[in-house]
């Protein structure tokens, strides 16, 4: 599996923490920044990991900033890109189940690391139900 992850400085300890838990687990992954918690605009860092989503360069992506709010916005601008901001592994579960959602959004603020990795295991492990949320999904990509 190939998962593309980006922070801005308020996510980037968390991304940090999230890469090398996913790496120990031999999971590829493509982190496009930031390497600093040196202070960035985080639609840049969102139009990366969206631009590897989108042209199948991995199979999801990971993007955190303070509350999730601002890479949540900035993802979902993007045709075909359905990001989730998730809070409990319930969240990131559904996500995947019914929302078929291809980018996990954390807030690097208010998740600890144990949290978060659990909502990310969730996340990368939950396959879509397809199903009547197939059709739901489709209206979405319609817009
Ligand atoms: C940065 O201070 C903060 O505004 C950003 O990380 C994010 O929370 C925006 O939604």
């Amino acid at each position: 599996m190939r998962v593309a992850i980006a922070s801005d400085h308020a996510g980037f300890e968390l991304k940090e923490k999230i890469k090398h838990y996913l790496l120990e687990k031999g999971v590829e992954v493509l982190d496009h920044g930031t390497h600093s918690p040196a202070s960035v605009d985080y639609p840049d860092f969102a139009k990366k990991v969206v631009t590897s989503v989108l042209n199948g360069e991995v199979d999801y992506g990971i993007l955190l900033c303070g509350t999730g709010i601002g890479m949540s916005i900035s993802a979902n601008r993007y045709k075909g890109i359905r990001a989730a901001l998730c809070l409990f592994p319930d969240m990131a579960r559904l996500a995947r189940a019914h929302n078929n959602a291809n980018v996990l959004v954390l807030p690097g603020r208010l998740v600890g690391p144990d949290l978060a990795f659990w909502i990310v295991d969730t996340f990368l492990t939950t396959p879509f139900e397809a199903g009547r949320h197939e059709r739901r999904v489709q209206k979405i990509d319609e817009v």
